[in-house]
């Protein structure tokens, strides 16, 4: 793959390599694997991005889990818009289970805490997030982040599962916005 895509009006030029990020998430499924060793956890996969993450981070855990999925939308572009839309909604009893939400990327951790939020109302014991990356620079919250892959600058990216306008989630490779 080149050292440089474009898309629209934006290139951006070749980050971090498809093997620091397999690396990563071989680390995070032996942590989450000894954390939710019978727990019976439920993992809330956020589409559409964090499908590649969580695909590759579930084929190593080992343990009795099920998985669901829900679809929020906060970016139009490369900026954050501020509101989430809650697009596909929890098909899942959470009550009493602890939840893992797998995300692509944490940003403010508007995100986030709006899936908190809605975890907790609907009776979920616990909840936490693994994230493949994170913006710690950007992250306006007060919940811990408790798995991250990779933490990175408060720059816009793209590939595996990070996208610009749609446009991207096929790179295998991560890619940083060239400003
Ligand atoms: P937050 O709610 O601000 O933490 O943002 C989380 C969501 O914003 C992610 O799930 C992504 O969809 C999107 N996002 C944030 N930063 C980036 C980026 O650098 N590239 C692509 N999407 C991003």
């Amino acid at each position: 793959m080149s050292e440089t895509v474009t898309f629209f009006d934006k290139t951006f030029v070749k980050y971090i390599l498809s093997d620091q990020i397999d690396a990563e998430i071989t680390r995070m499924a032996a942590e989450i694997s000894q954390e939710y060793r019978d727990n019976d956890p439920i993992f809330l996969i956020t589409l559409n991005g964090a499908v590649f993450f969580a695909t590759e981070l579930l084929k190593q855990i080992d343990i009795r889990c099920r998985i669901t999925c829900v679809k929020v939308s906060s970016y139009s572009g490369t900026e954050s818009t501020g509101s989430i839309n809650s697009l596909i909604g929890l098909n899942e009893d959470v009550r009493g289970k602890r939840i893992l939400i797998l995300e692509d990327i944490v940003d403010t951790g508007r995100t986030y805490i709006h899936l908190h939020d809605m975890l907790t109302k609907a009776g979920a014991k616990d909840v936490r997030i693994a994230t493949m990356t994170m913006k710690p620079d950007a992250y306006k919250a007060d919940l811990p982040v408790h798995y991250v892959g990779l933490r990175i600058p408060d720059k816009f990216v793209i590939g595996h599962g990070l996208d610009y306008d749609g446009y991207g989630r096929n790179l295998n490779d991560i890619y940083q916005l060239r400003q």
